[in-house]
């Protein structure tokens, strides 16, 4: 019998643009102050009969035009109503202190300066063909006279913030309120897989602003072992080089039955075409691509042939190896990278369920991939086949087993909350994730961005995902049965249908960070 690396379409060497789809952040309608009940500042819009003035160039350079002395004039004369009108002021002490801050900032300023010390509570900020805007900090009543007594004067406003940064506008205190995060890290615009599973359940259409942001606790995984058997290693790059806050490694490579710790450090396994274990890594610890960038992370490479398969001796020295070597109690998540059927529970598969009841005993999470031949994972069976085949290790009562979405962006606009096609599903099935990652490794020595999908890929969402979890609360003795529960409750309300059977519902993974900043359907339809 012999396992296969669940990959789906080998290597698709594209770079997929996520459609970066922010609308315009429409500012929320202020409370209409009432205008003009304190001092300060106002735009002036004022018609210039003489054409444009030149606010930045020299004056030495310049003569003085017309429009100059009409600015100029104008100034003055404002500035003499001020003067006038100090007593209209309800904080007249405050003029002194503006004026020091506006002649700081307009001491660079070549041209009026002499003109602008003497006053400073009104300049020209602005001016094109015959229009000139001044800036001047006024009493209400004053920009009332302003308005009357000013010739050519078409408008006076309060200065206002109008214009804001396109942003998704999250707000912290909000989500550690939710979460219970101890404090918050946001990796910004960042790869679709990360940003799905750290908000609820969204409606997406093209031309929506989507949040692309990944929310996740600032622990990120730190002192939790994320253990990763699979084919080749290699952490030699930017995603693996925090080495100062982590631990990165090789911790063995399997062949012949037998895991040997001899000549590895950064790489390990011979490198396929796959390149399999490189983008699970990057996908569950990288520091850009990856779930828990802060866990330590050791690989264990087996031997894979091209097609992805590893025969069962490699795969129960390589569990073993881990069973001895690698569990921290309540501080390990195992993701298991294979994914076989089979028909009768052979002696192989007992074998391998006991190994990984022993793990979990020790308090090892264990976390592998549905696989990916799109078959009903019913109780213990393969729907189609009268509930004779069984798919392991995701089956295996102690391992929490991961199916995927179909977050293909070009398909999907309307409801990525569907079981990909290729995806196994049904009751064996514990949670989805997505099933298209971006990634990037090391191909040639050469830091190449990929695209791959499989469940192989959702899985280590999850695995980091569950270490995120389990750095938070470090006086916590975690097991699978906690995590499972942990991970039920984020997922209430974010339910993942079939495209097919209408009764075969699943459950999205979540962090716990389900508050969408993502624009939602109402908005929509208000618009239509
Ligand atoms: C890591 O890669 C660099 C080249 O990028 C190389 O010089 C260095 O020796 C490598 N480190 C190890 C431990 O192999
Ligand atoms: C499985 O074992 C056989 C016999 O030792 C070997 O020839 C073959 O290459 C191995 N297959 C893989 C995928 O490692
Ligand atoms: C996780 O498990 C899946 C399948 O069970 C596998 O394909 C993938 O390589 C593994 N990833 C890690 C990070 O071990």
């Amino acid at each position: 019998m012999k396992c296969y690396l669940t990959y789906l379409i080998g290597l698709t060497l594209l770079f997929i643009n996520i459609i970066n789809a922010k609308g315009i952040k429409v500012p929320p309608k202020e409370e209409e102050e009432p205008i003009n009940t304190n001092d300060k500042f106002y735009l002036i819009y004022i018609n210039n009969p003489y054409g444009e003035y030149k606010i930045y160039s020299d004056e030495n350079i310049q003569k003085r035009e017309e429009s100059q002395v009409f600015v100029e004039n104008l100034v003055d004369e404002i500035q003499s109503l001020i003067n006038k009108n100090i007593n209209t002021y309800k904080n007249p002490e405050k003029l002194i202190e503006i004026k020091e801050e506006v002649s700081s900032t307009l001491k660079t300023r070549k041209r009026d300066l002499k003109n602008l010390n003497d006053y400073g509570l009104v300049y020209p900020i602005s001016s094109v063909k015959d229009k000139v805007v001044l800036y001047a900090y006024l009493s209400d009543e004053l920009s009332k006279k302003i308005n009357k007594d000013i010739e050519n004067i078409y408008g006076i406003f309060p200065n206002k913030a109008s214009t804001s940064l396109q942003y998704v506008p999250y707000n912290k205190e909000e989500i550690l309120a939710e979460t219970g995060w101890k404090d918050l890290k946001v990796r910004e615009n960042t790869d679709f897989h990360l940003s799905l599973i750290s908000q609820g359940k969204y409606n997406r259409r093209l031309g929506k602003k989507y949040d692309n942001n990944y929310y996740y606790p600032s622990s990120s995984g730190k002192d939790i072992n994320l253990v990763i058997l699979d084919s080749s290693f290699n952490f030699n790059y930017t995603e693996f080089s925090n080495t100062h806050e982590r631990t990165i490694k090789c911790a063995a490579n399997v062949e012949n039955g037998f895991a040997s710790t001899e000549k590895i450090d950064y790489y390990c396994g011979k490198v396929t075409r796959l390149y399999h274990g490189e983008t699970v890594s990057d996908v569950a610890a990288g520091l850009l691509h990856g779930t828990a960038n802060l866990a330590n992370v050791y690989g264990v490479s087996m031997a894979v042939n091209n097609e992805g398969e590893i025969n069962d001796s490699d795969i129960l020295a390589g569990i073993q190896f881990i069973y001895e070597n690698l569990i921290e109690p309540h501080k390990t998540v195992i993701n298991l990278s294979m994914s076989g059927i089979t028909y009768e529970q052979s002696e192989f598969y007992h074998q391998y369920g006991k190994i990984i009841d022993a793990i979990t005993e020790k308090g090892g999470i264990v976390v592998a991939a549905a696989g990916n031949s799109g078959y009903n994972l019913g109780n213990g069976g393969y729907g189609g086949y009268g509930g004779s085949y069984y798919s392991y290790p995701c089956q295996f009562k102690n391992v929490i087993c991961i199916g995927g979405i179909d977050n293909e962006d070009e398909k999907n606009k309307y409801n990525i909350y569907v079981s990909h096609e290729d995806s196994n599903y049904g009751d064996g099935v514990d949670f989805y994730a997505p099933f298209l990652v971006k990634s990037d490794i090391m191909i040639e020595g050469k830091k190449t961005r990929i695209l791959h999908q499989g469940t192989s890929f959702s899985s280590p969402i999850v695995a980091g995902m569950i270490a995120t979890i389990m750095s938070e609360h470090p006086e916590i003795q975690f097991t699978k049965n906690k995590i499972y529960e942990i991970l039920k409750e984020n997922g209430q309300g974010l339910e993942v249908s079939h495209l097919y059977y209408q009764g075969r519902k699943g459950i999205m993974a979540n962090n716990g960070k389900r508050i969408i900043y993502s624009d939602e359907e109402e908005e929509e339809e208000k618009k239509e």
